[in-house]
């Protein structure tokens, strides 16, 4: 058995917990504002969930998911996911999270920046790329005909692989794109970003549509780099 950690709690981090509670694991979850905020998402979820503070959620899971604004980066706990595996969901919404030169100009990642800020922890990229709705619903079991997979991107190997087996257990094959420093071509902006898994080209919040690691691979590959729109 598996125990998960959040690190934010909301629409990601809920659909991801809904589906690991789902495969049999536990999750410790976390947010902003204090456990006793989330007493009705652990009511809801069940025995396999209990919220916590981040600190908390960082130390108890054996896999751990960063999943909020990034502009909020810089408050994850640093030695509590020391050694440990983090899935970063995270996107950069200039209009949210603030200007961010060194991701305007493209000189790195936003994942790189949470590796960075965690140097001891192993940072796989990963859920950033699909709706929250599209994750909750297009989960199959394994060898389904119409499994979905999932980018991932990391620096390494060993993480990956421990990623790879945990999305498995979900619900998901994996595509991985590489190393982190390949995270831009599923970010926002690229088709990669959560088009494929939507029943309209143009609208990422469509209806759900599966695609397989071909469709995502090609995606993926076919994107172009190109600076932060205002
Ligand atoms: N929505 C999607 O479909 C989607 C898909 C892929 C990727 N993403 C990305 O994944 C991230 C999360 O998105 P979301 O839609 O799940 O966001 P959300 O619904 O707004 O939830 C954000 C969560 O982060 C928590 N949080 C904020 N600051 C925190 C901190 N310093 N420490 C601990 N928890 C903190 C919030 O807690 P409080 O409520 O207590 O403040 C909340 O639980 C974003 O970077 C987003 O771009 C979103």
């Amino acid at each position: 058995m598996t125990t998960w950690g959040f690190i934010g709690s909301g629409n990601i981090g809920s659909t991801v917990a809904r589906l690991a509670i789902a495969a049999g694991h536990d999750v410790v979850l976390s947010n902003s504002r204090g456990p006793e905020t989330l007493a009705d998402l652990v009511s809801e979820l069940g025995p396999h969930a209990r919220a916590a503070t981040a600190q908390e959620a960082a130390a108890a899971g054996d896999l751990v998911v960063v999943t909020i604004p990034l502009k909020a980066y810089r408050h994850v706990p640093v030695d509590g996911l020391a050694g440990k595996v983090v899935i970063d969901t995270m996107n950069y919404y200039p209009g949210r999270d603030g200007r961010i030169d060194v991701l305007d100009d493209g000189s790195t990642t936003s994942s790189e920046l949470l590796q960075a800020h965690l140097p001891q922890s192993h940072v796989v990229k990963g859920f950033n790329n699909i709706y929250f709705q599209h994750l909750r619903d297009l989960a199959r079991p394994s060898g389904s005909d119409d499994r979905s997979a999932l980018a991932i991107a990391g620096d390494d190997a060993a993480a990956k692989d421990s990623v790879r087996r945990a999305l498995d257990a979900i619900g998901y094959d994996t595509l991985d794109l590489g190393p982190l420093a390949e995270g831009w071509r599923t970010q926002p902006d690229q088709s990669a970003y959560g088009l494929q898994y939507a029943a309209d080209e143009k609208d990422w919040t469509a209806g759900a549509r599966p695609a397989g690691s071909d469709e995502v691979a090609g995606r993926a590959m076919r994107a172009t780099r190109a600076p932060h729109e205002a």
